[in-house]
């Protein structure tokens, strides 16, 4: 019998109702005070609900909060890098008393859940901003989302009542009961996963093998929430997921499964929730490569994985940390610092911003950056926007 690593905290969180007792919280919860939450929210409820967010039951009330920003903790000492928070402003929070049960209510007119109004507290941004994303700059995408939100953070626990539609993803996704099974039924006891939210090239696919030699399979696990605007779409990525899939992956030896979450760019401390999700998911492994999460300069390459190694342990997975990775004339071959010894003329290195003019100009990278049939979906993809 395969036994799988334990969820975050021990045990895996189902705050969903199933059946009659759904039907009947569903009916209760039409008289009850609506607060509307936007997509961004949604994704974080239902990440909690089916326990992706294990062991957080609901979102965060003061004592977590603070400890989370202060000292990467929940208050009972568990790992916790970002705060899962929920948040209206000073005039809105009036409107719902401490001890209420409230309807959670999505942009499109959805009850997702119902939240017990258990806290209400006042959001400290500055050092939010500054202990989370290590920047206080409105420039840095997280850090302005932060700042745009109502300074009231409502905490307490949810119950799910209905899962967003993922649309055309449907069929990719899993709840993490439903990965742990799949991984049972596969006979894979080691996974390894894999956070992305741009398509898979020649590194990525590099270090994802390099990885699965080591392992029983991969769990390819790409962000399909909010991300900012000018990444590439997730219908597109996940198209070109699937070519490279077909065309270069090993069928018994790795699932696309879509991770429904909106993407914070928090670099170190966003290492350490995507770890800990995939965990929830089952994965024993996860990656961590050069500037994970990051954007901009705001994170040096290896940041991540100096934070996320001194966790590591009380993580219980292993994480493979990838140096950066290009492909070598000279080595004929995918390599980094640590196997390539030829001068950096000789490696193939693109910018993002040079990929996205060669594919908007209907060009392909090099197939030494880039999968031919992978620029192919791009550059389709680029003429749809
Ligand atoms: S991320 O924001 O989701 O981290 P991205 O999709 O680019 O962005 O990266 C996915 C994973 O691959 C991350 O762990 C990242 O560190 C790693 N990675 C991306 N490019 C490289 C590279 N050239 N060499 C090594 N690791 C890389």
């Amino acid at each position: 019998m395969t036994q799988l690593i334990a969820a975050h905290g021990g045990e895996l969180v189902n705050r969903e109702l199933a059946a009659n007792e759904r039907e009947q919280a569903l009916k209760e919860a039409a008289s009850l005070k609506v607060l509307e939450v936007n997509d961004w929210e949604v994704s974080d409820i239902e990440l909690i609900g089916i326990g992706g967010f294990s062991p957080l039951t609901g979102f965060m009330g003061k004592e977590d909060y603070e400890n989370v920003v202060r000292q990467t903790r929940l208050a009972d000492g568990t790992v916790w890098s970002i705060p899962i928070t929920l948040s209206v402003t000073k005039e809105e929070a009036d409107k719902y008393p401490i001890g209420e049960t409230i309807a959670l209510k999505g942009a499109d007119g959805m009850i997702y859940a119902t939240l017990n109004v258990e806290e209400k507290f006042e959001a400290n941004k500055e050092e939010e901003a500054k202990n989370v994303y290590g920047t206080t700059d409105k420039e840095h995408p997280g850090v302005k989302k932060l700042f745009d939100r109502g300074d009231i953070y409502i905490g307490g626990p949810i119950t799910l009542l209905n899962r967003p539609s993922h649309g055309e993803f449907e069929k990719f996704y899993m709840d993490p009961a439903e990965t742990r099974q799949m991984f049972k039924d596969l006979g894979w006891k080691t996974i390894v996963g894999f956070q992305t939210r741009n398509p898979v090239h020649r590194a990525h696919e590099h270090i994802q093998k390099t990885a699965l030699e080591a392992v029983d399979g991969l769990l390819l696990n790409p962000l399909v929430g909010e991300t900012k605007s000018d990444d590439i779409p997730a219908d597109v990525r996940m198209e070109s997921y699937q070519v490279i899939l077909d065309n270069y992956y090993v069928d018994e030896r790795v699932r696309l499964v879509i991770y429904p979450a909106a993407m914070r760019y928090a670099g170190p401390k966003e290492a350490i929730l995507h770890a800990i999700v995939r965990k929830n998911f089952g994965c024993t492994h996860f990656i961590v490569g050069r500037d994970h999460a990051g954007v901009g300069d705001y994170y040096g390459t290896y940041d991540a994985q100096r934070f996320i190694e001194q966790f590591e342990d009380e993580l219980g997975m292993t994480i493979f940390k990838f140096e950066h990775a290009f492909y070598c004339t000279v080595c004929e071959n995918m390599a980094s610092a640590k196997t390539c010894p030829h001068d950096k003329e000789n490696h193939v290195h693109l910018s993002g911003t040079k990929v996205r003019e060669l594919l908007r100009n209907g060009e392909r990278p090099p197939k030494e950056f880039s999968r031919p049939e992978v620029a192919d979906v791009l550059i389709k993809g680029m003429k749809q926007v």
